[in-house]
């Protein structure tokens, strides 16, 4: 078997075609574009291009974008200060910190400072406690963008075996809550989980979120399963690689994610679709 593959690049391509003309509508009847602040402390160099890729999207759709790079010394209260400011602005739609922070400050603290209505990456606890609630809004853009892939090559998860490994708040564990919303029999595996392997020789439907390589052997993998590969590495080769061995990885199952053009676009258009989302909604504080 060779899998086929579920290509992000193109399906984040149509969604992004389709926020940009929603965007024009908006212009058209006189709103203003929506707007994303985007918040970067630090040197982190994968976050900056993270982030990079994020405003340039935005410019792409038509979105305003204005972005705040911090020192990586910045102090807790400087930060809850902005966050309040751009809170209180009409004109900002959507807030977006990126994650990691250093290790100073209280990242869970300055997320829960974010308006809900503006937490356009859905990490707010309001936000995860509405999807929990099976009355999303807000909806964690990577976890999201994962189901409206799936949706997009009519792959239905209900009745599916899905696990999930990996218990991060940003993608595991929101990544649960979509796949439960979606009816499928839920999974998920961690670093205390015993015989990984007999969980993953189970799974109809695979999220590696781990964040290492090596971990998942492809020969593990049910025949036939959906795989999709959240995690990216740098390769002493310089080329990039998910979690699981994409190669060996394809001849055993029906579809798979491939690293990069899978996961990662996907997670950028849920983004600016949140953002525009909010804009819409335009709720005051
Ligand atoms: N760091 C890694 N992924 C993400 C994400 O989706 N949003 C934010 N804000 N930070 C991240």
């Amino acid at each position: 078997m060779t899998a086929q593959c579920l290509d992000g690049k193109k399906v984040a391509q149509k969604q992004q075609e389709k926020i940009k003309a929603q965007i024009a509508q908006r212009l058209a009847i006189g709103k203003r574009a929506p707007k994303l602040a985007v918040i970067l402390v630090g040197h982190d160099p994968a976050s900056h291009i993270y982030v990079q890729n994020k405003r340039k999207a935005c410019a792409q759709v038509g979105m305003q974008s204005q972005s705040f790079n911090l020192a990586k010394d910045i102090q807790q209260d400087e930060l809850m200060d902005l966050i309040s400011q751009l809170n209180e602005d009409p004109q900002t739609d959507g807030i977006l910190l990126q994650l990691p922070l250093p290790a100073h400050l209280d990242a869970s603290a300055i997320l829960d400072h974010i308006l809900p209505h503006k937490d356009v990456d859905g990490f707010h606890p309001y936000n995860l406690g509405r999807l929990a609630q099976r009355r999303p809004l807000l909806r964690p853009c990577t976890p999201y963008g994962i189901m409206q892939l799936l949706n997009y090559y009519d792959l239905d998860c209900k009745g599916l075996h899905s696990v999930v490994i990996g218990t991060s708040n940003i993608v595991g564990r929101p990544m649960l809550l979509e796949l439960l919303l979606a009816g499928s029999t839920v999974t998920n595996c961690h670093r205390f989980t015993r015989h990984l392997d007999e969980h993953v020789r189970k799974a109809d439907l695979l999220v590696a979120a781990i964040g290492k390589r090596d971990i998942i052997k492809s020969d593990w993998l049910k025949p036939g399963c959906i795989v999709i590969d959240v995690g990216i590495h740098r390769l002493e080769n310089g080329k990039l690689s998910g979690d699981i061995d994409f190669m060996t990885a394809k001849e055993r199952a029906a579809w798979i994610t491939p690293v990069p053009g899978g996961v990662g676009p996907m997670t950028i258009s849920t983004l600016l679709e949140n953002t525009t989302l909010a804009a819409e909604l335009n709720l005051q504080p």
